[in-house]
């Protein structure tokens, strides 16, 4: 997964590129570049490490004059994150650039067909065979050169190109990678994400899988796999520019955090009508929904956490059993799943791979799949049959939060939905649980105003070896995700156990000071948590506990307490979520990680 631009206009390319290229940053920062043409010759400048590093050796963009170029920032799958393999790769003959978001899966045989014709390979990237290929293959005439080309390849790819005998104009690809045009005055963009071009311009045209692009400063035309133009609707970017920006915060994950009240208001508020759950793009039938015999729901890391905390809501509300599937596993596991099976797929980028490669799975075996996603136009988004946008804005940090919930209130949202559809719930009963949807984002602003007691915490466990996060039922759905928060941005050993498994195997560890937090928050099964408390208190550990005010007995066993605003477990998982947040972030401050950009890890995995 990477990041790439485009620019062509009548100003200087360069500096244009570089401030794209820092939006994107989130998708990988392991090595970046920059190509421009200028006077019918390209120039290119590449660097390994930060974009700020690119900026630099290029005084901002400011030496390299031109007003045509791309841009690319890396996160490394073939070779090392060293200058010869960042992007842009350049022809042989100099005559073309190239930038790749994706993975070319047939390359080595590309490769050694190149190289048996005699072109040369600079790096060990299974992007550079695009570059040869556009020479081997250009007679003059671009738009045929790039279709004979991506006809070769295997894979997924947003392609962006230069050529030296095209002046003016950027060349663009799109399969299974995202790839956005921005419309400008006089000037033209591409770029992997709205979020490099909202600066610049707010309408915007989605690519679909296999359409290519051709821009000019006051042209843009896209076509198809025959060369035909192809007529696309523009859409306007409604979010403005600060919300991409960390606006005052020291981190975007702390931004992030700070905005959930608002962004789960945003995933309500719309679907909400004369005090009634309406979700307008579900357009599913009573008789339809009484077939489904279960409901899978598939996703990656937090995604798959935030299926996990909210398939107790959606089960127990409709009666329809749900199952959780990692879509890593799902995707080789040849589910059994038929035309009676409703797929959720979630995901906050839309472009994970192993979720889409599962959804696409499921829908071969006849499912229907509805999909819960953030970005517009994402791949997910368009291989849905029904798509629910959670309405979260840009999610920057590479670890998410208001993407996790927003996901878990649609889950909640969905739960409601379908049964009131079914007619499985009492009109009395959704009377009560609106009112608790209603309350939801003043709810989670009471559990982040605990950021002070919080802070002060961090402080205390950050030097830790290992934290064991553990909790039943709901409560252990939201260790699972409060233990991956910890791990990714602080790099502490951090795990989540079912309480009642502790004593399986896992006790073993839990020596003097070890850290265990206890989510205590489902009060139909306190009272076992409480005892895998005094088990662990007994070996030694410190407890911090989350919980409600009124809960004696916690209160007397454990060494620290965050209190949880009152709230039913149904739907206490998005509440209960935010104090785990606010501790890894607070830990790894203390540590001082890079915490929008965790080592070895970027925002969406678009690779198996
Ligand atoms: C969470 O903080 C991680 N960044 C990661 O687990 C993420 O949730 C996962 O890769 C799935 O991404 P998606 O929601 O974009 O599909």
């Amino acid at each position: 997964m990477c990041g790439i631009v485009g620019f062509t206009g009548l100003r200087h390319a360069a500096p244009v590129l570089l401030d794209g290229l820092k939006k994107l940053e989130y998708r990988g920062y392991d090595s970046a570049g920059l190509a421009v043409m200028n006077d019918g010759v390209l120039s290119v400048k590449k660097v390994s490490g930060r974009i700020a590093n690119l900026c630099e050796i290029t005084k901002d963009g400011n030496t390299m004059p031109g007003e045509v170029g791309i841009g690319h920032t890396r996160w490394a799958t073939h070779g090392a994150p060293t200058e010869e393999n960042a992007h842009p790769h350049l022809s042989n003959d100099g005559k073309f650039a190239i930038v790749h978001n994706g993975i070319i899966e047939n390359y080595i045989k590309l490769r050694e067909e190149l190289t048996e014709r005699g072109y040369h390979f600079d790096s060990e990237t299974d992007t550079e065979v695009i570059v040869h290929l556009l020479e081997m293959y250009y007679k003059g005439d671009m738009r045929k050169t790039l279709i004979k080309v991506v006809n070769r390849l295997k894979g997924s790819y947003a392609l962006g190109v230069i050529c030296a005998d095209e002046p003016g104009k950027i060349f663009a690809a799109r399969e299974a990678s995202p790839l956005i045009i921005g419309l400008g005055l006089d000037e033209n963009y591409f770029a992997s994400d709205v979020t490099a071009l909202v600066s610049n311009t707010r309408n915007v045209i989605y690519m679909d899988d296999g359409d290519f692009a051709e821009l000019t400063s006051d042209s843009v035309v896209i076509f198809d796999g025959t060369a035909r133009p192809v007529e696309k609707k523009s859409s306007r970017i409604n979010w403005d520019v600060q919300a991409a920006e960390k606006g005052g915060f020291d981190h975007f994950m702390l931004k992030e955090i700070m905005e959930q009240p608002a962004a789960v208001k945003a995933t309500t508020a719309p679907r909400i009508r004369k005090g009634r759950i309406d979700f307008e793009e579900i357009d599913i039938s009573a008789a339809e929904l009484a077939g489904i015999r279960k409901i899978v729901i598939t996703a990656c890391g937090s995604a798959y956490y935030a299926g996990c905390a909210g398939r107790y809501a959606l089960e127990k509300l409709t009666g329809i059993p749900v199952e959780t599937e990692l879509a890593s596993e799902l995707r080789y596991s040849d589910p059994l799943i038929d035309e009676h099976t409703l797929v959720i797929v979630i995901s906050q980028s839309g472009e994970t791979a192993d979720t889409i490669a599962a959804m696409k799975e499921c829908r071969a075996k006849g499912a229907k799949v509805l999909a819960i996603v953030n970005v517009v136009g994402s791949t997910v988004a368009k291989l849905a049959d029904y798509t629910v946008y959670t309405w979260a804005g840009p999610e920057i940090a590479v670890a998410t939060t208001k993407g996790y919930t927003t996901q878990v209130t649609v889950l909640y949202m969905l739960s409601m939905f379908f049964a009131e559809k079914l007619g499985r719930i009492s009109g009395k009963e959704y009377d009560r649980l609106m009112v608790m949807i209603t309350r939801l984002p003043r709810h989670i602003q009471q559990a982040i105003d605990m950021n002070p007691r919080v802070t002060e915490l961090a402080k205390k466990y950050h030097k830790s070896k290992a934290l064991f996060f553990i909790g039943r039922n709901t409560d252990y759905a939201v260790a699972l995700e409060g233990a991956l928060k910890m791990k990714e941005i602080s790099y502490l050993h951090a795990e989540a156990y079912a309480a009642g498994e502790l004593k399986h195997g896992t006790i073993a560890l839990i020596e003097e000071h070890t850290p265990v937090i206890a989510l205590c928050c489902n009060r139909k099964i306190m009272e076992k948590t409480l005892s895998n408390i005094v088990e662990v208190k007994a070996r030694g550990a410190e407890v911090l506990a989350l919980t409600f005010r009124d809960n004696q007995k916690i209160l007397s066993e454990a060494d620290d307490l965050l209190f949880m605003p009152k709230v039913d477990e149904i739907f206490s998982a998005v509440i209960e979520i935010l104090p785990l947040q606010l501790l890894a972030y607070h830990v790894a401050k203390e540590n001082g990680c890079d915490i929008d950009k965790p080592k070895n890890l970027a925002k969406s995995v678009t690779v198996e």
